[in-house]
């Protein structure tokens, strides 16, 4: 299965030269013969399933077989991550009992787990097995990349396999590459990962886009010169490329983006409150508790003390770093010391507008009080209870 493009691409990538000379270098190294693994995260949207595709171009021009696959929760069932990368060709047409013995084999061992899903061990076993070898002897004609996307919502046999896999060290004449976010936490791939690391994968880390390359992607994208008050908006962006194309998508599907000039730039803010729901939809998958809890943090300001967050929240400071943590992990907020600064102001700008008034004001003077009590600045304490009234 291959992933598609999300509306808002630009090509070629901007900011990712470096990330794409690495990739293309390993898959050379991959089409030398040499196996390579490489661990790639990212916060969501920053760009990783972008610079996978661009893998395609590259193995196009060394005759490298591409195979990808995405995982998705959804198809939570057992080797769905790697059947769709090894059993289903390209084109979409199955595989089944047409390929070779152990593929066919393959078929009928899933086909049974459909059908009886509490099944034996024995089946699983031997399907891992299978698996195993299949990965291992794919390359034997020819090398060959395997891009197994979302790892961290990948099935558990799936994983399974991988782990057994990197016992043995890397694939032979394959560059895999998994693509993760960090967010959510799971012990098996954490396993998966720390095996893999030792096994000598290379683990790529992918990072925001830099404030030059950030206004270049919305140049790309609206198609000229950005003016100022756009480059405000897309400063707060923390140079995630999903939040840029959100942002210019809004203001453009809002009619408020103007030329003046030949430059382009944002006026009123009528699209401030369709951004705030985007915004507030792409981190939905935090899960209530931590929005919740950035919720109030959004209140304190783009950067706060934990300590103070966990008086206004009424929590124990180690509850509120444990919530926290997945939110670190996603990077929207980051630690500074004993300080958390919001990863983009975007981000908690929708926070702070998705708090209803009632709530907001009752924040604001909670938020009073911990300052003070914290030796706060009284302009600051003043500055919360004028909002909590
Ligand atoms: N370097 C870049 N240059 C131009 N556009 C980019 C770049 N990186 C990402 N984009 C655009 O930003 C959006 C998000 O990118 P992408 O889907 O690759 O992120 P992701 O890291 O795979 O996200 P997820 O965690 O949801 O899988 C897409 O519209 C993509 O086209
Ligand atoms: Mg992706």
């Amino acid at each position: 299965m291959s992933t598609s493009a999300e509306p808002g691409r630009t090509w070629p990538l901007v900011g990712r030269a470096a990330e794409l000379d690495d990739l293309d270098d390993l898959l050379s190294t991959a089409a030398d013969g040499v196996g390579v693994t490489v661990l790639l995260e990212g916060e969501a949207g920053v760009g990783k399933t972008s610079l996978v595709d661009a893998l395609r171009g590259s193995a196009r021009l060394l005759d490298v077989e591409l195979r990808t696959a995405q995982a998705t929760a959804m198809r939570g069932w057992p080797f769905a991550l790697l059947s769709d990368a090894l059993l289903v060709r390209s084109s979409g047409a199955g595989h089944g009992p047409g390929g070779s013995p152990v593929e066919a084999e393959l078929a009928d061992l899933l086909e049974a787990m459909h059908a009886d899903p509490t099944g034996s061990i024995a089946r699983y076993d031997r399907a891992t097995e299978l698996f195993a070898a299949l990965l291992r002897r794919h390359g034997d004609l020819r090398p060959w990349a395997l891009v197994l996307e979302d790892v961290h919502e990948a099935d558990a046999p799936s994983l399974a396999v991988l782990l057994q896999l990197a016992h043995e060290g890397a694939v032979p004449r394959a560059l895999v590459v998994l693509t993760m976010r960090p967010v959510p936490y799971r012990p098996e791939l954490a396993e998966l990962v720390a095996a893999w690391t030792r096994a000598g994968a290379r683990y790529l880390e992918l990072r925001p886009l830099n404030a030059r390359a950030t206004v270049e992607l919305a140049e790309n994208l609206v198609g000229g010169p950005v003016g100022p008050s756009l480059r405000g908006t897309l400063a707060t962006t923390g140079g995630n490329p999903r939040l840029v194309a959100d942002v210019v998508r809004t203001a453009r599907a809002a009619g408020a983006l103007v030329a003046t000039d030949g430059v382009l730039d944002s006026t009123g803010s009528r699209w401030m409150d369709p951004l705030d729901e985007v915004v507030r939809r792409r981190v939905e998958y935090l899960g209530p508790e931590v929005l919740e809890l950035l919720g109030q943090a959004s209140v304190l300001g783009t950067s706060f003390v934990i300590a103070d967050l966990a008086s206004l929240a009424g929590d124990p400071v180690a509850d509120c770093w444990r919530t926290l943590r997945h939110g670190l992990a996603a990077g929207v907020v980051r630690a500074r010391g004993d300080r958390l600064v919001f990863g983009h102001d975007l981000v908690r700008e929708a926070l702070y507008n998705g708090l209803d008034a009632e709530q907001r004001r009752a924040l604001h003077a909670r938020a009073a009080w911990a300052l003070r009590q914290a030796g706060a600045p009284t302009q600051i304490v003043t500055g919360h209870l004028e909002r909590a009234r």
